[in-house]
């Protein structure tokens, strides 16, 4: 049960509107519940006597259904309604709170403090002007303070306040107060530059310096915290900053009217202004801002409207409309910092999707330059990123985007990255700026090209990937294979995982991480194998689908033939030719595929080879002639 409605973001706006002529503070609040966070937003909200209407209502019939009167137990019930829905944290990620007083009205993302829930922060995080981070006065700094604090200045907070609560617990000592916020500021001189700290002593539960200073502290000189937040200037960095909408769809219901619709991510915008869409840098000039009501003369960040074009100019979904003065930049490749919220980690050289606004890319993470400990906040050499580890790291898209540098413009300067198979939010990015590179280096076109070369060789050109445990025999075929290939006077290659580890690969061992690079850098060597006409045979364990999935992208539409060679672990085991799996399980080999690493089986392979019942022999001959049938031959 809750008195406290959590309203979804549509709502937001319905809100603002309400109280428009107020200024807006969001904040966001850190810590566990422990520490005493939602008796802290249950007495700003309960202190506010502001809380929505329908909020007062319940919160009075309640307190009547439970035959209770008087202020302290509508607080209490408030709190005990806060607190429950945090119990229930698991399925809320970022709860939103509203109140307002006479100065100002507030939006605080209220979120769980437990460690796992460092991705619920973040979020949370990403649109706050101000953090509160509660610290236990008996507790002092703790490492969560620390990743919290380090988490929010990251994602751009400039204001922290330092809550030191439940100073009723040591007597309202002035020295515990001095050594915590002594403390903190030690710490925080490793934050980025320019962040504002304010410590305030409190007790959320008696009440003390929340809304009026307290007696029991009359050292602190500062203001409250109510008073704190109704006055620290927020500069409305999204309404100031150059005017950017993401387009969330083509609004055209006849053909008189053409609109562009979506959410204003920063600025400003009125008819007249003269606007570039972006990546494809067409200019035009708004005509009309049009919104259920009827038309706007302006428009301001946050707002959902739709903008009609003077001219006919080509926008999509996922294209940025921008003031054209002052447009973002477009670019494919990218230097970033990532905060990895998954159990999986995240590996260099495997493809992810990346949503920026309205738009959704294929990601390639290029390289992980180095990892942030977020407790600690120093560097660390690393090869993964595991969850709620910090790293930077170099990007590469499938296709240019619109974005402005995290640092100035936080809506239109964050992704995420979202995995391929499950479809799971896996990492929050901040773009910190492109990286130029890729566009200096263009593609030499060539006069002999890759069809040419093909012809002269008198054939189609095939990737045939065997993938399949180790020991299952995708050697032996692929030997086979070759043999009676060539001996039709075909041009083949053999790439064979055992023999490019000792050249190329030899850097490479068998981590996730290293599986993913093995296998991006064959993939590069197959392709330009049949860009030279060739047919390759590829013979890697490949355990991943991601990367074979991947590998069947890079090749030309048909080129790529999957071959699973589907031997059971026991009969693997069993024949055991290498003697590997005896070594595996005496210990003296980790990460053995199909013993202490996964092998994901192809879901739809081309080809599937049962090596319990043929020989290798007619194992190549069944694929000779499945590519028979396809026409491979007839060139
Ligand atoms: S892959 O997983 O990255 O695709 P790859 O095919 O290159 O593997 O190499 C596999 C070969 O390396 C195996 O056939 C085996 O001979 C050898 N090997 C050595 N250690 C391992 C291991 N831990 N797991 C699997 N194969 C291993």
């Amino acid at each position: 049960m809750s008195h406290v409605d959590t309203l979804i973001a549509e709502d937001i706006s319905a809100y603002l509107e309400a109280h428009e002529n107020k200024s807006l503070l969001r904040f966001i609040t850190c810590g566990s519940v422990d520490d005493g966070k939602s008796t802290l937003i249950g007495r700003l909200l309960y202190d506010s006597k502001m809380i929505f209407e329908d909020q007062l209502d319940a919160l009075e019939s309640d307190s009547k259904k439970h035959g209770t009167q008087g202020e302290n137990i509508d607080f209490a019930l408030l709190v005990d309604g806060l607190s429950a829905e945090r119990e229930q944290g698991i399925t809320i990620d970022v709860a939103y709170r509203f109140f307002s007083t006479d100065r100002r009205k507030f939006i605080v993302a209220d979120t769980p403090g437990h460690e796992q829930y460092t991705r619920n922060m973040a979020t949370g995080a990403s649109t706050a002007d101000l953090a509160i981070l509660m610290i236990d006065a008996r507790k002092g700094i703790l490492t969560q303070t620390r990743r919290h604090s380090f988490i929010a200045s990251s994602l751009g907070i400039r204001k922290l306040v330092l809550a030191i609560n439940k100073m009723d617990l040591v007597e309202y000592d002035e020295a515990v107060y001095n050594r915590i916020e002594q403390d903190f500021l030690e710490f925080a001189e490793e934050l980025s530059a320019g962040i504002e700290i304010q410590a305030i002593p409190m007790s959320a539960l008696a009440g003390d310096n929340i809304t009026e200073n307290s007696d029991n502290m009359p050292w602190y000189q500062g203001p409250p915290l109510m008073e704190y937040l109704e006055t620290v200037p927020v500069d409305d960095e999204r309404v100031n900053a150059p005017f950017r909408m993401p387009v969330q769809w083509v609004n055209r219901p006849n053909l008189d009217f053409r609109g562009f619709s979506g959410q204003i991510a920063s600025g400003r915008i009125k008819p007249g202004d003269k606007v570039k869409t972006l990546p494809s840098a067409k200019e035009t000039t708004i005509e009309r801002i049009v919104v259920h009501g009827g038309d706007l003369n302006e428009a301001i960040a946050g707002q959902s409207v739709t903008l009609t074009f003077a001219d006919e100019v080509d926008t999509s979904r996922g294209d940025v409309i921008c003031a054209a003065g002052e447009p973002a930049e477009t670019a494919d490749q990218f230097q970033a910092r990532v905060l990895w919220m998954a159990d999986t980690e995240m590996l260099p050289g495997r493809r992810y999707l990346l949503k920026i606004g309205t738009k959704t890319v294929t990601a390639t993470v290029l390289d992980l330059k180095f990892g942030i400990d977020v407790n600690t906040i120093q560097d660390k050499p690393a090869k993964t990123l595991g969850l709620n580890d910090f790293g930077v790291i170099t990007l590469a898209l499938d296709q240019p985007i619109a974005f402005d540098p995290y640092d100035q413009n936080r809506e239109t300067g964050g992704f995420i990255l979202i995995d391929r198979m499950t479809n799971n939010t896996v990492g929050l990015g901040l773009i910190d700026f492109a990286l130029r590179r890729a566009g200096n280096i263009h593609w030499q076109a060539l006069d002999v090209d890759r069809a040419a070369l093909a012809k002269q060789k008198e054939q189609k050109p095939a990737v045939l990937w065997f993938t399949g445990l180790s020991g299952s025999g995708k050697s032996t075929i692929a030997n086979a294979l070759q043999q009676k290939l060539f001996a039709m006077g075909k041009h083949t290659f053999v790439l064979d995982g055992d023999n490019v580890r000792h050249g190329l690969n030899r850097d490479l061992g068998f981590t996730d991480a290293d599986r993913v690079e093995n296998i991006r850098r064959v993939s590069n060597v197959s392709k330009l194998m049949s860009d030279a006409g060739l047919i390759t045979l590829v013979s890697f364990i490949s355990p991943f689908r991601s990367e074979r999935r991947m590998a069947r992208n890079m090749m030309q539409d048909g080129e790529f033939v999957e071959i699973f060679v589907d031997t059971p672990l026991e009969v693997a085991e069993q024949r055991d030719v290498k003697g590997l799996y005896k070594r595996a399980r005496a210990g003296e080999i980790k990460n053995f595929t199909g013993l202490d690493s996964p092998y994901e089986a192809p879901e739809s392979p081309e080809i599937t080879i049962n090596t319990v019942d043929q020989t290798a022999e007619q194992a190549a001959d069944e694929i000779i002639t499945w590519m028979r049938e396809r026409g491979w031959f007839e060139v």
